[in-house]
């Protein structure tokens, strides 16, 4: 009895089973007439939020900010879902014509079936995803440019010219920095100093640009130079100056930078270069060298710094060398009176300097100090100061 109980209801399982299935079955097959259209909407609608979100990442590219990888992932597979919309939608009109008694009827019944489940498994996948494409932010900024730290002989003497510039730094009312003055006074050398230590104090610039500039500059090449610091590719050299000027004030414009500008010979147009002019709303900052008073005052600099004349004694030694120095009792007094006639122009000191490293005799020292006294130097440039340094190497030669 028990046993003929089971197999009853065993029976009335498949039968039910059964029943599922064709209802099931013909679930699918009569609302394609339904599910296909919806398709259709549900795919354009997949395709244009895959469209915004592309449009997103282009522009993040540009900017030169990584799109996050779950984007990237959800492009994609956007991307296999809409192929595979497309490719039932088209096979619609096909799978619609197979059907009759009202559509609930196939032809071809396995297939409508698979047909039917498939379009309403893809409506249901396209919802999906389409609720996980709302993203507030495709791409995250690229870590802080850590600052390029330029190479530099331990300068002398500088410490209280940085502290006074880092001050005005820390100065939210300051934006451009002038550094004024004499050729060879340590300008280039104060201003790599600034640069490096933003590198080792703690700030919150997130990018610090490094051009030179010089007599006769161009712009392009001066672009490039920022370009180069904030990390646009190799390629991106091709384009306009007006192009590249659009895309470093696109990215300039959105961080806190600083743009250290060495050895400004005139007036520069930053909105010509692409560098948005530093204000207290940006928080950013543009210090640049110069020799000359009147540049500070053509780039409106908020504050101009006088780069001053070392006292010459502590560098000039430091290049003799104590070697030569304490070679005869005469000499420190002799190289005193040298130090003296370079101006305390560091240049002068370093260049004459290391031309009387060598020079241990009374002889060489006197004639250095009578061929000083002929000469202007600390008004020489390079070439002047070379063709003393020269001489005075020559000195017992001939
Ligand atoms: N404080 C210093 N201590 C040691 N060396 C220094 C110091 N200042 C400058 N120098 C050295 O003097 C030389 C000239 O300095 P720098 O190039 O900085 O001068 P500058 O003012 O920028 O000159 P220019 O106007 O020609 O650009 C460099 O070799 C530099 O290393
Ligand atoms: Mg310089």
């Amino acid at each position: 009895m028990g046993n003929c109980c089971s197999v009853q209801c065993s029976f009335e399982n498949f039968l039910l089973r059964g029943w599922d299935f064709i209802v099931g079955h013909a679930n699918y097959v009569c609302k394609l007439k339904q599910t296909l259209p919806t398709l259709s909407a549900a795919l354009q609608e997949l395709r244009a939020l895959r469209n915004d979100v592309q449009r997103e990442v282009d522009v993040a590219d540009q900017r030169l900010l990584k799109p996050f990888e779950r984007v990237q992932l959800w492009l994609s597979t956007a991307d296999t879902m809409i192929t595979e919309a497309e490719n039932l939608v088209s096979h619609g009109p096909q799978q619609m014509n197979n059907l009759c008694l009202g559509g609930c009827i196939s032809e071809n019944c396995l297939s409508s079936y698979k047909f039917g489940k498939r379009v309403a498994e893809m409506l249901q996948e396209i919802s999906d995803h389409k609720s996980k494409g709302a993203f507030e932010k495709v791409a995250e900024d690229q870590p802080a440019a850590s600052v390029v730290v330029r190479p530099l002989e331990q300068p002398v003497a500088l410490e209280s010219t940085i502290q006074k510039v880092w001050s005005c730094i820390e100065d939210k009312d300051v934006g451009i920095i002038g550094l004024y003055g004499l050729g060879g006074v340590g300008k280039t050398t104060l201003l790599t100093q600034i640069n490096n230590k933003f590198g080792t104090t703690g700030n919150d610039f997130k990018v610090v640009i490094w051009a030179l500039v010089s007599k006769d500059y161009d712009v392009g090449k001066i672009q490039d130079r920022i370009g180069e610091n904030i990390g646009f590719l190799e390629s991106w050299k091709n384009k306009s100056v007006d192009q590249k000027a659009v895309d470093i004030y696109g990215i300039l414009s959105n961080k806190r930078f600083v743009v250290l500008l060495d050895d400004l010979w005139e007036r520069m147009d930053l909105n010509q270069v692409g560098i948005p002019k530093p204000s207290q709303e940006n928080g950013s900052k543009l210090i640049f060298t110069t020799r000359y008073l009147e540049v500070c005052g053509e780039m409106v600099a908020r504050k101009k710094i006088k780069v001053e004349c070392l006292e010459p004694w502590e560098l000039f030694q430091d290049k003799v060398g104590d070697e030569t120095l304490n070679s005869h009792p005469d000499i420190p007094n002799l190289a005193k009176q040298v130090a003296e006639r370079c101006g305390g122009l560091p240049l002068s000191l370093i260049t004459i300097g290391r031309a009387m490293a060598c020079k241990t005799t009374l002889g060489e020292w006197k004639h250095a100090i009578e061929m000083l006294k002929r000469c202007a130097l600390p008004k020489m440039e390079n070439e002047g100061l070379n063709y003393v340094k020269n001489q005075m190497l020559k000195h017992g030669k001939e």
